[in-house]
């Protein structure tokens, strides 16, 4: 069977030089069906082995058998290096120049209420005023009654407070104030109780912190805002002390040349008590609608501890004397960079926060 063997090696080269040409993973596959599928020449000729005279075909087939193997082979090999090849292909497709410029990392910065509660932080530090925080739900006699507000005292209607409800009513669909009186704290001044009953005199803190009320929201008034509360607690305080504490602090925030004013006012757990203006910052006090053409704006509350809550916090008032404030950071960020809209500093859009950048 001279054909066979000539048959046999015609298939070994055209398979070996289609092989070398071929460019693609794909045409190997089409390849190797024409070969060794079940109609492929390799297989056609195996079939024909049949007819071979007995004593040659087990030579024959050993040849034959070589040659598929052989394929196989040579087939792999082929798809190995168009598959390294596709890599290549792919690399350079997808180079990457590291010597091209970055893309700038968007990076975040503090919020402009916080930024102004970090300056005022370290202007008080420098007096020796240190953070003491305190918790945003609070009870109802750390927010009222240790700060000389009963129960019944109309001073409460200053203050529209958010009662945190009983979670079984809530369920039920009729949500009725939790029995131990909690609440959200309606200011930071509840933390001047919680810092008397935690330090000895002489306490000077500072507590920064969100607070809640329930107001309709508008322009000037949100449900939620922050303060920063200040208690002084000594022997020998004196609204002299105070007074000079806070027109410093003006001036540190504000610039050296800054018009500061105490005018009396009333707040339950200060007397006597204070209300503390600056001069307009954008008029410069020759009045405009910003200051409802008064020139002055006011910044915080302030005053001597009440004799009552001093003894509530654990201190005789015939030894002891303090001062407290309690600053409106919203406001105080409004007056600072001129925002007109408090909602404007609660949104988080983008196109206002971003306008506020050194607080990085
Ligand atoms: N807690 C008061 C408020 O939210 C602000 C305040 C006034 C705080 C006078 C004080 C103070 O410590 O002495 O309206």
């Amino acid at each position: 069977m001279t054909d066979f063997r000539s048959d046999l090696e015609a298939i070994r080269r055209s398979a070996r030089e289609r092989l070398d040409v071929a460019a693609t993973a794909a045409e190997v596959e089409t390849l190797r069906h024409e070969l060794l599928g079940r109609s492929g020449s390799l297989t056609t000729l195996l079939r024909s082995l049949g007819s071979a005279a007995p004593e040659e075909r087990p030579a024959l087939g050993k040849a034959a058998n070589e040659v598929r193997v052989e394929i196989e082979a040579a087939i792999g090999e082929r798809l190995a290096a168009l598959s390294g090849a596709d890599l290549e292909a792919r690399l350079a497709s997808e180079a990457m120049d590291m010597s091209a410029p970055g893309r700038p990392i968007r990076v975040g910065h503090l919020h402009p209420i916080h930024t102004l509660m970090r300056d005022l932080r370290e202007i008080f530090h420098a007096y020796g005023f240190e953070v003491f925080e305190g918790p945003e739900v609070e009870t109802e006699e750390y927010n009222f009654e240790l700060l000389n507000i009963p129960p019944d005292h109309p001073a409460r209607d200053l203050w529209d407070t958010l009662y945190v409800a009983e979670p079984d009513s809530v369920e039920a669909g009729a949500s009725r104030p939790a029995d131990d009186g909690t609440i959200l704290r309606t200011h930071t001044s509840p933390t001047q109780l919680r810092a008397m009953h935690a330090l000895d005199a002489p306490i000077r803190v500072l507590t920064p912190g969100r607070c809640f009320r329930y107001e309709a929201v508008d322009a000037s008034h949100g449900f939620e805002f922050f303060q920063i509360e200040g208690l002084v607690v000594d022997r020998d305080t004196s609204l002299a002390d105070l007074k000079g504490m806070l027109e410093e602090v003006a001036r540190a925030l504000y610039g050296r040349d800054v018009a500061t004013r105490f005018r009396p006012g009333y707040y339950p757990f200060t007397e006597p008590s204070v209300a503390f203006d600056i001069g307009c910052l954008v008029c410069g006090g020759s009045g405009c609608p910003a200051c409802h053409r008064s020139g002055w704006m006011t910044i915080l509350g302030a005053g001597m501890v009440h004799p009552n809550v001093l003894r509530d916090g654990g201190f005789d008032p015939d030894e002891y004397q303090g001062y407290a404030f309690g600053m409106g950071m919203d406001r105080m960020t409004m007056l600072r960079h001129g925002i007109g809209d408090i909602r404007l500093l609660f949104t988080g859009d983008l196109r206002f926060v971003t306008q506020f950048t050194e607080g990085r």
